[in-house]
């Protein structure tokens, strides 16, 4: 009889794509996905552990679980992802009701470790650096994208893993070790994947990694052994037939290269989209995290995205509260802000985080202060997102419908806002429709949908 699993998410989009994959292996091993923790069978926590407080969440509902597991002993709990990566056997330690911890680089194994784990604890965690993305990555086509719960449930929209990993070493930062060495996948895998997809009604690609812009540069990717850089995949990615929007996340401002940047203006299809984490406005800040640019850097290539394509919406990533950080750094934070106009952010309170290099540096902020900061960055951050906001207003965009709501369509711009539209025509999910903005909040828009029209 088939076996029922739970899969919780926490984290990156990387993480919502592991989810997908572990999903789909499972179905494909006679396992079938339930909405409900508590009646399942097999729990897949998929877990995140940039932060303390993500990797805190993991640990109450571990805590949680202790309760389902003593009234059916033979549910089995798995713990998959960064969490499982960094604590390994500890956690068994920790949790002893938990099975199976099983690290970022196994999780296309997840059935054969599953079915080795069944009554002992098992942990499989070790990192390999000659390790490979696996050639077919079960991904799902729109039709069958309903029976999706995990990861990105928007049908005619799929991520695809092009590479993991993460050879920068931030001082902050856990990737490296969690993920670990950067691992391009093969282009014409990608390049495959991606066709499947379309030719089964996907119209919206996202490529994914933890360091785009260097792809192809740390292994092979090519069968005839030539440089494959990340422009050349973006723009042979565009160039399949049925792609119709692309996108990609995440790139490092110290290896964006110009190719990449003049792809906004040559590839129509690639979303005026972007996402550019600077972490800090401070060029002090930015030395003491090992980011490897400079603000002055960082305002060239920004210059330079704007020229190429002027109507590009920009959002970043900001840590506040790094070790050390002074007022005046912080204030270089701000000044940053209100210079480049990021049309929205994610910030973060700086995190110390096992293992990284910042852990050990002295000067750390007080709690009370990185919160200040972080309301202070926030609170500006939101007027400006709405000031760049009320500037669409009466202008037209480009959205695929996703939902309908009960009285309108949610709908996602090629700018990536959400736009809540009203239509006086029938439309269906994954349709690609222009809507005349009408609206402005900080974090949506709200449009029109123009009649008799189908971009
Ligand atoms: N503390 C706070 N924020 C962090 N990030 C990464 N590591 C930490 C940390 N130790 C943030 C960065 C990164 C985003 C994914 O999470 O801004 O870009
Ligand atoms: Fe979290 Fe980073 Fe792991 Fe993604 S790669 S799940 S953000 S720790």
């Amino acid at each position: 009889m088939a076996r029922a699993f739970y899969i919780k998410t926490f984290g990156c989009q990387m993480n919502e794509r592991d989810s997908e994959i572990i999903s789909q292996s499972l179905a494909q091993h006679n396992y079938i996905e339930t909405m409900d923790m508590d009646s399942a069978d097999l729990v897949i926590l998929n877990t995140c552990s940039i932060r303390a407080k993500a990797e805190q969440k993991v640990m109450s509902l571990l805590g949680q679980l202790r309760r389902n597991k003593a009234k059916d002993p033979k549910m089995q709990i798995c713990v998959a992802g960064c969490v499982a990566q960094q604590e390994g056997l500890a956690l068994i330690e920790r949790m002893p009701h938990v099975d199976l911890v099983i690290g970022t680089q196994h999780i296309y194994g997840i059935a054969k470790h599953l079915e080795g784990s069944q009554g002992e604890g098992k942990v499989v965690t070790e990192l390999s650096t000659t390790y490979e993305i696996p050639k077919f990555l079960p991904n799902l086509g729109a039709a069958d994208a309903e029976y999706s719960s995990s990861g990105n449930s928007v049908e005619f929209s799929r991520f695809v893993t092009i590479m993991q990993g993460c050879n920068n070493y931030c001082t902050y930062c856990v990737v490296p070790y969690t993920r670990g060495r950067e691992v391009s996948r093969r282009f014409n895998d990608i390049i495959d994947e991606v066709k499947v997809l379309v030719d089964s009604g996907v119209k919206e690609i996202t490529l994914l990694g933890q360091n785009v812009n260097s792809y192809g540069m740390t292994n092979v990717v090519t069968d005839d052994g030539s440089p494959c850089s990340f422009a050349k995949l973006l723009a042979a990615v565009s160039r399949i037939d049925g792609v119709q929007r692309l996108r990609f996340t995440t790139s490092n401002p110290k290896d964006l290269s110009d190719e990449l940047m003049r792809c906004f203006k040559d590839l129509d299809n690639l979303c005026p989209q972007f996402h550019l984490p600077v972490q800090a406005g401070s060029n002090g800040v930015l030395k003491r995290m090992n980011r490897k640019y400079t603000i002055e850097k960082y305002h060239d290539l920004v210059n330079t995205l704007r020229s190429y394509r002027p109507d590009i919406i920009l959002t970043t990533d900001i840590i506040v509260g790094f070790p050390g950080e002074t007022e005046e750094e912080f204030n270089e934070t701000m000044a940053l802000l209100e210079k480049i106009r990021f049309d929205g952010s994610f910030s973060f309170k700086y995190s110390d985080r096992p293992g990284t290099a910042s852990m050990h540096l002295a000067d750390k902020v007080p709690e009370e202060e990185k919160t200040r900061r972080l309301t202070t960055f926030q609170n500006r951050q939101n007027e400006i997102s709405l000031e760049n906001n009320l500037n669409h207003v009466g202008k037209i965009f480009k959205v695929m419908v996703e939902e309908k709501d009960s009285d309108s369509y949610r709908c996602r711009a090629d700018t990536n806002h959400v736009v809540h539209c009203t239509s006086k025509r029938e439309l269906s999910p994954g349709d690609l429709v222009h809507a005349v903005i009408n609206h402005a909040g900080k974090h949506s828009l709200k449009g029109l949908i123009l009649e008799d029209e189908v971009v």
